[in-house]
């Protein structure tokens, strides 16, 4: 399938894998890019910006094809080495990075000076906008449904798309919920040139995280999934667990008075103790509602087979014979 988004990352299939902490390591990266997908490696999983240049080396060693970086702007107190990590993504020869969290306007000449091609992820089509505005290659659209930060706006896919269609010039693709072929042609119906997919290759044999998260992905419905941290406008979508239960307990006890100290216990350091060590109820993690459309762990090649083929037969058969009819 050629798309504006397989044309500008030199892809076979208009499928990204959005960053993910402590998921987005080299192996699922390569993995992605191997299928024909972009594959993007986690920047910030990597602690010093020498660790990243070293994941990026290891990427290369396992996939010849395209892949990327995510690097997430925090709203946290101490700021990472952003400049650091730039300079390891342009002298590791990376080609694309997805932006995501704030404005990226800082970083992108010296990004596009070295020929990587920038995607933002944004929540909003006033955020699309402006990424636009300032020279972002492609956006990473964002609704409601998806696992991780949806933003403060509440907006789901069905309405965010074609909104971002109506205005956007610069091609997007579509994020949050996606799942399958369904997905992907539902996205380009919308007016997406592909999608953007972060749960669904969480459970995958590649993800390199423990066994128990994949398990407990494929066993999540879509009503499994809560927010967390909207009193402190920092929503996230998380996985439905006792830590996660205790914390929506204190945001309903604390109300407005709700600081980030008060959750530190459940949202602090999280990462590696459930996606590392498989303790699943260690905090709050990421997930999308997209979970109660994952019942299986493929290989991320047969996923996108999968995916891809699915489409084929949606677009061939059942869209071109209702028009036949
Ligand atoms: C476990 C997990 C960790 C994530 N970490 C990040 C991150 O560090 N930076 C980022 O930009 N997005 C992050 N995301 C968001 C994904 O890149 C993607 O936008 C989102 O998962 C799409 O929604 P979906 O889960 O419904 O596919 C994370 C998502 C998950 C599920």
């Amino acid at each position: 399938m050629k798309t504006r988004i397989t044309e500008l990352f030199g892809i076979e299939h208009p499928i990204i894998q959005g960053g993910m902490h402590y998921v987005g390591f080299a192996e699922l990266a390569a993995a992605v890019s191997n299928a024909g997908g972009l594959g993007l490696i986690t920047g910030l999983t990597q602690r010093t910006p020498e660790l990243l240049a070293n994941e990026i080396r290891r990427c290369r060693e396992m996939t010849d094809k395209p892949f990327g970086v995510n690097l997430t702007f925090l709203p946290a107190l101490s700021q990472p080495d952003y400049p650091g990590y730039v300079r390891a993504i342009i002298d590791g020869g990376v080609k694309a990075v997805e932006t995501a969290g704030n404005n990226p306007q800082k970083w992108l000449p010296a990004l596009q000076e070295a020929g990587i091609k920038v995607i933002h992820k944004c929540t909003s089509v006033r955020h699309s906008l402006k990424a636009q505005a300032i020279g972002c290659d492609a956006v990473s659209v964002d609704g409601f449904e998806c696992g991780g930060h949806p933003g403060e706006d509440d907006v789901p896919n069905f309405i965010l798309l074609p909104r971002a269609a109506e205005e956007l010039k610069i091609p997007f693709v579509a994020s949050g919920g996606m799942a399958d072929g369904r997905s992907l042609v539902a996205a380009l119906a919308l007016g997406a040139e592909g999608m953007n997919m972060g749960t669904r290759f969480i459970a995958t044999k590649e993800a390199p995280v423990h066994q128990n998260v994949k398990d407990a992905i494929v066993a999540a419905s879509e009503l499994d999934t809560r927010l967390v941290m909207r009193p402190l406008r920092n929503t996230e979508r998380v996985l439905n667990n006792a830590a996660v239960e205790r914390l929506v307990e204190k945001e309903k006890r604390l109300g407005a008075e709700l600081k980030f100290e008060d959750i530190l216990a459940e949202v602090g350091g999280i990462y590696p103790k459930v996606m590392t060590d498989g303790d699943m109820d260690a905090g709050a993690w990421s997930c999308g509602m997209v979970a109660g459309l994952i019942n299986d762990v493929p290989t991320v090649k047969q996923l996108i087979d999968r995916i891809m083929a699915q489409a084929e037969a949606i677009i061939q058969q059942r869209l071109r014979g209702l028009l036949g009819a």
